[in-house]
């Protein structure tokens, strides 16, 4: 049993997301989608409520599961009984990043593979942060992330209107 750890915020998951998630399944017997804990970035869902999100989006998958973790993703991965981080890339402008990450991870720890998947190209533009920015601004998102996380996205930006709106009195 071949096991990788998707890591990353997930703020929401996006189609983006599922599919290399998928693709990865074709590679790997079990894909642990691994929601970063992040004190620094407070993000627009709180971490169950991710979960909670990307539960309901991979029950249909099989080998695919949904954790979470903080500390080291190095340590988290070793502890899960893998040596693979799997993540998805798209552009340019995240090779550096991803790199970085990765060489960073390699020098933490050795025993650990970082593998990217190249992003298909339907997906290239899609980010959690701008399907937000757009959900936020009224736009249409369907097609972009799961119809649950779309409904999700709306009913989050209502609730934060109207808690603004009652703040304001
Ligand atoms: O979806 P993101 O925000 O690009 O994911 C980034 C993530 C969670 C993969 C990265 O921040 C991470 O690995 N955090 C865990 C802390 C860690 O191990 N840091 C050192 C290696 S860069």
């Amino acid at each position: 049993m071949k096991t990788a750890i998707y890591p990353g915020s997930f703020d929401p998951i996006t189609n983006g997301h599922i599919s290399i998630l998928r693709r990865g399944l074709e590679i790997f017997d079990r894909v642990i989608v691994a929601v970063a804990v992040n004190p620094e970035k407070q993000g627009l869902f709180p971490i169950p409520e991710r979960l909670d999100m990307i539960e309901e989006v991979i029950k249909d998958i099989p080998g695919a599961s949904v954790d979470t973790f903080d500390g080291l993703l190095v340590d988290y991965v070793i502890n899960q009984g893998s040596n693979v981080i799997l993540r998805g890339i798209r552009a340019l402008s995240d090779f550096e990043y991803e790199f970085q990450m990765a060489l960073m991870n390699r020098k933490l720890s050795r025993a650990v593979q970082s593998v990217f998947l190249m992003t298909d190209y339907k997906w290239f533009y899609v980010s959690s942060t701008i399907i937000k920015e757009a959900a936020e601004l009224g736009g249409d998102i369907n097609g972009l992330a799961p119809a649950s996380v779309a409904r999700r996205l709306k009913e989050k930006f209502e609730a934060n209107r109207k808690a603004a709106a009652e703040k304001k009195g």
